[in-house]
């Protein structure tokens, strides 16, 4: 979908910060050549011809360099996949459909782990090689800028979730007992199919998942026909037709109680509960489908085909707001975090960033969107949540970490939630409810199946509101202190 490609030379940001790649479209021609020559076709010594058309090994974001790839655009996913939980065993055969942003004589794709048996572009096979959580692939010929081209891979082996994160401990593709539970933010994709596993580059998906027969298989959007069985074993059809970001995909596999209708509004609402969580299976439904309606009403029209939510057996003690089926890990949600997952569905999902550090504008909007909700409730209204936070002493974390630069090694520090809600109240106030109402449909209007940045936010705040509101964003986005005033 249409590139989220930033102005960063990608190779500048390699060199020196990750020596170790050897796949980076500028360092030496040397770690070049030794990541094709171990491909399945012989290597026709071809890197020096191809110097200057090979993709980058990131989209370019500087602070995940590797994560995206350059050189392509990705416009559809075609996952087939089988899983056999028993085992732990994943067989993929992942086709990729993009388009090419550059003379193109090389790229990668993301993916960690699994043995690769073959890859062909545009039908044909393709030499390639691994390096780290790199696919490196050579076409047979270079494909022109602006072309259209398809990959296929074809692969196996046992996933392996992303363990060292900082804020998230494991997440990606995670086996459980009866089957996976599948929640990739930021980075995690990389860890079930190969792809441009970066949120600049967003795509539709389509899933065909195998699975023992008793098991069923969630993913995002909506069933194609009924799941058909042969030999022991059933094939489920799904279909994301909205552009989604690579870290919302999800097959979420085990059993499932699933309650299917629709919203008062009239939106599909489809709710599916571990058989540990058959008590919370109404609410989550119930809750799910109020919660979608009222935002339809103060963000705009609900983005996709359909609502709901999964509660799998995994005790990750969080949740994702994986696209069309927020997902959470071992626990029912109450209205806090089910409003904060749904509110990801504009906030994240329908507005995606081109780079992590504008990550508040997904966790901030979604963290508000708890209070505003609490507020419609006659709960708690936002102002007063936003006056019991910043009564936090001045010493306390959270004045130490500016929510609006989110950093690549503590991500999803609480700053960026919380802080971030708070900036969104601080702005209402400046600018009172009428045009903070209007900014948040206008912004949504503006940018349905795209992507944001900060900037963006702010040149849009001062434009409906019609206020210079530099030194507001500036305190309770930017500076590393707490702000005195509002
Ligand atoms: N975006 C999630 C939230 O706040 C948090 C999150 C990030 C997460 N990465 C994850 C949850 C991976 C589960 C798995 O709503
Ligand atoms: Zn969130």
């Amino acid at each position: 979908m249409a590139s989220g490609r930033l102005a960063v030379a990608a190779t500048a940001v390699l060199i020196g910060t990750f020596g170790t790649l050897g796949c980076s479209a500028s360092s030496g021609e040397s770690a070049a050549t030794s990541a094709v020559t171990d491909g399945a076709l012989p290597d026709a010594g071809t890197a020096q011809l191809h110097k200057g058309r090979i993709g980058a090994a990131g989209i370019g974001d500087p602070d995940f360099p590797t994560d995206g790839n350059g050189g392509y655009d990705v416009d559809r996913y075609r996952l087939k996949l089988a899983y056999d939980p028993p085992a732990k065993h994943l067989s993929g055969m992942a086709g990729i459909e993009a388009r090419t942003t550059q003379d193109l004589s090389r790229f990668n794709l993301d993916l960690s782990g699994f043995k690769v048996a073959g890859v062909t572009v545009n039908g044909a096979a393709a030499r390639f090689a691994r390096t780290g959580d790199e696919l490196v692939v050579t076409p047979a010929k270079t494909i022109p800028n602006k072309t259209a081209f398809t990959v296929e891979v074809t692969y196996s082996g046992e996933p392996k979730p992303v363990r060292d994160s900082s804020n998230l401990g494991t997440y990606g593709f995670i086996p459980t007992s009866d089957g996976a539970f599948v929640a990739c933010e930021p980075n995690g994709a990389k860890t079930w199919f190969p792809g441009n596993d970066h949120p600049a580059d967003k795509a539709r998906y389509d899933f065909e998942i195998t699975v023992p027969e008793g098991v069923t298989a969630l993913a995002n959007g909506e069933l194609v026909g009924d799941p058909v069985t042969a030999g022991g074993k059933t094939t489920f059809t799904w279909r994301e037709t909205h552009p989604m970001v690579s870290y919302l995909a999800t097959m979420t596999l085990g059993r499932f109680e699933i309650r299917e209708g629709k919203t008062a509004a009239g939106i599909k609402n489809v709710a599916a509960v571990d058989p540990r969580y058959s008590g919370s299976l109404d609410n989550l439904y119930t809750l799910s489908g109020k919660i979608t309606d009222y935002w339809s009403t103060v963000f705009g029209p609900y983005p996709f085909s359909s609502t709901g939510g999964v509660i799998d057996n995994f005790s990750a003690g969080y949740a994702l707001e994986n696209q069309t089926k927020p997902m959470y890990g071992g626990f029912n949600p109450g209205d806090d975090v089910i409003a904060h997952e749904l509110a990801h569905q504009w906030f994240g999902d329908s507005l995606s960033i081109r780079r992590w550090k504008d990550l508040w504008l997904n966790e901030g909007f979604a963290t508000y969107a708890e209070w505003l909700w609490s507020e419609h409730k006659g709960n708690a209204g936002a102002d007063r949540i936003f006056r019991t936070h910043y009564a936090t002493p001045a010493d306390a974390a959270i004045w130490k970490y500016a929510p609006g630069r989110a950093k690549p090694d503590d991500l999803f520090n609480g700053s960026v939630y919380t802080r971030g809600g708070m900036t969104l109240h601080a702005l209402r106030q400046r600018i009172g409810d009428p045009a903070f109402f209007t900014l948040l449909k206008t912004w949504n209007a503006q940018h349905k199946y795209g992507y944001v940045t900060t900037e963006e936010f702010t040149a849009l705040a001062e434009k409906v509101s019609g206020k210079q509101l530099d030194s507001l964003f500036d305190a309770w986005l930017f500076a590393p202190q707490k702000p005195t005033s509002w």
